[in-house]
């Protein structure tokens, strides 16, 4: 008996063929390194639900660095934690701050490697929103409104701030209206026309940003990011979020979370044609850790298919905590 050999079955039948009509490849220019610096020395403290990802002090820093270059990684972004909080996040532009001091340093190692500096207030504000707030209490609990307009003021400071220590790409994460506009102008202002701004356009109020609150000492003292986060149920208004941007000057679009927002990448990619940025957050990123330490799933498989889905969704970049594994797994 002969059984007819499918057009299906002639394509997928040797790992040669598999391979030449594979539509989605992954490779580790895709991919960006969140970096978690911090103050102190001799400083590398895992991230206790992050496990594989660390604070480093400068001092350590380097490390973590030579690593990354030597896997071919392209970017990283850094994050700081910084010694002293205040109500206006003063440690965030400072000249001297942390990102700035790590950015000098990354700079000065691997002029090469690619420095994406994450704009905004929240890890040095001591509310722990991401900008500055005017708080009231009533009957004993602390509310706090954010304050739109003086917020963009630091935010620009900050970007020319991280601009001036080198960065090469600025990434404001703050959502307010019209922080694109701002920080192009004071960027073009301080002579940084050239520096693209890679922008958080549609970011929603997430709970898979749990962990980098611990990471990043962020997490709000009071009320929520609402206001100015994204509601996880919409679909259009990322499309108009990302319009704006566009308009006001975005170089790169972002999604963030990516996972479950698989539908608003493809929407996006569909919709714009600048370069578009998935965030696999750090929620993402510890469910699959803590899965695969019990052994219920392969971690391998799970975490490049997962990588797979968001460029076959249409992400150009992958910022992703898993970084260093794919690029190893990639090259094995
Ligand atoms: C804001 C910022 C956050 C993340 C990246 N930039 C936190 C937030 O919006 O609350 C979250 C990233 C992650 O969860 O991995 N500075």
């Amino acid at each position: 008996m002969s059984f007819p050999i499918t057009r299906h079955r002639r394509l997928r039948g040797s790992a040669g063929i598999r391979g030449m009509v594979r539509e989605t490849m992954l490779h580790v220019l895709d991919f960006v390194q969140p970096i978690f610096v911090t103050y102190g020395t001799g400083v590398k403290t895992e991230i206790s639900s992050m496990p594989g990802v660390y604070h480093f002090s400068l001092d350590t820093l380097k490390e973590e660095v030579d690593e990354i270059v030597e896997l071919g990684i392209p970017a990283v972004l850094l994050f700081g934690i910084p010694e002293t909080k205040d109500a206006v996040g003063s440690s965030g532009f400072d000249e001297n701050g942390i990102v700035q001091e790590a950015t000098r340093l990354i700079k000065k190692w691997y002029p090469e490697l690619l420095v994406i500096a994450d704009t905004c207030l929240c890890e040095f504000t001591d509310h722990g929103h991401c900008g500055m707030v005017h708080t009231h209490t009533v009957d004993g609990v602390v509310h706090g409104d954010v304050l739109n307009d003086p917020s963009l003021e630091l935010l620009t400071r900050t970007a020319v701030s991280q601009a001036k220590a080198g960065a090469d790409i600025i990434a404001p994460s703050n959502m307010m209206d019209g922080y694109v506009a701002a920080i192009r102008a004071g960027l073009d202002e301080a002579g940084f026309e050239h520096l693209p701004i890679m922008a958080y356009s549609v970011k929603y109020a997430s709970a898979f940003y749990g962990p980098f609150r611990e990471a990043a000492d962020s997490a709000p003292q009071f009320g929520d990011r609402k206001t100015y986060q994204m509601d996880p149920a919409n679909l259009r208004e990322a499309i108009r979020e990302a319009e704006s941007d566009v308009l006001e000057g975005a170089d790169m679009l972002m999604v963030k979370p990516a996972l479950a927002y698989l539908d608003v990448i493809r929407t996006i990619r569909d919709n714009f044609d600048l370069p578009l940025v998935a965030y696999n957050v750090s929620g993402e990123y510890s469910m699959v850790k803590a899965a695969a330490q019990q052994g219920w799933i392969d971690e391998k498989r799970i975490v490049l298919e997962m990588l797979t889905g968001m460029k076959r969704a249409g992400a150009d970049i992958i910022i992703t905590y898993f970084s260093k594994d794919a690029a190893r797994w990639l090259r094995d």
